[in-house]
């Protein structure tokens, strides 16, 4: 049996869910209404990598401009600015271009409909900085550019190929409108390697947010819906309490 090696996600709980953490060089769709903590729990992760691991980390910004992220970001103590100081983190901005505004950013995609050139932008990135993950927020903004769900399929799957080919444990993030679908257009899910799940629902008068591991190729995981909490450190996900 080949041995599995094995990524810690860095976001509290989520390990033991799944022998120890991700697949590495394998891409994760990571799905979830508005506000679910989707682009927290992306960040977590090359944070931990950056800061814990000595794994440097590509963070592709298609939704919101860098210089949002770094302050949004910063609101749970997390410096992306002294990461990218230190060679430890680079975002793409993929996001000004696309909406017709100048960037001051260091790497900034400027053929926003251009997976290739958005891919040679990631392989310059990881010959400088030999980047161990990455994270795209989000594929529902590349799947809108695209339209037509065979090639958003086919264009998403020359991505994932293409970081898990460059040595890259991946986070997608993608928006769903509904708890009950696993993607955006209902393909993105088969081109990528797991799914995890967040959710926000509603009982009566409150909200309560939770997750599952919806699959992982290559590896055992825990099939319960657990709670999780966005604090003023990040996302925590408790393991050991289920939500029924
Ligand atoms: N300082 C904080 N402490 C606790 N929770 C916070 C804090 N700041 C933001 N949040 C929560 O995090 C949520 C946003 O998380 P995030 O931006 O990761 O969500 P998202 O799933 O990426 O959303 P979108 O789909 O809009 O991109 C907010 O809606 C809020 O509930
Ligand atoms: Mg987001």
């Amino acid at each position: 049996m080949i041995e599995i090696d094995r990524v810690p996600t860095g976001v509290p709980g989520f390990d033991e869910l799944c022998e120890g953490g991700l697949v590495r060089n394998r891409t994760y769709l990571l799905s979830g209404t508005s506000g679910t903590g989707k682009t927290n729990f992306a960040f977590q992760f090359l944070h931990s990598g950056a800061t814990q691991y000595d794994e440097p980390g590509i963070f592709i910004a298609t939704e919101e401009r860098p210089s949002y992220l770094r302050e949004n970001l910063s609101r749970f103590g997390w410096d992306m600015q002294s990461l990218e100081d230190e060679g430890k983190l680079a975002i793409i901005d993929a996001c000004s271009t696309k909406i017709g505004i100048p960037s001051q950013e260091r790497y900034v995609d400027v053929r926003p409909f251009d997976m290739r050139a958005l891919l040679e932008q990631v392989i310059t990135i990881q010959d400088e900085i030999g980047a161990k993950r990455a994270v795209i927020d989000s594929s529902t903004s590349i799947g809108f550019n695209l339209q037509d769900p065979a090639r958003i399929r086919i264009e998403l799957l020359k991505l994932s190929t293409t970081l898990e080919i460059l040595g890259l444990t991946s986070l997608m993030t993608c928006e769903i409108v509904d708890d009950d679908l696993y993607s955006r257009f209902g393909v993105e899910n088969f081109v990528t390697d797991g799914t995890i799940l967040l959710y926000n629902k509603r009982e009566d008068n409150t909200r309560v947010r939770s997750m599952e591991i919806f699959k992982m190729r290559g590896s055992d995981h825990k099939k319960g819906i657990y709670p999780y909490e966005i604090t003023s450190e990040g996302i925590v996900i408790y393991p050991r309490e289920e939500v029924y």
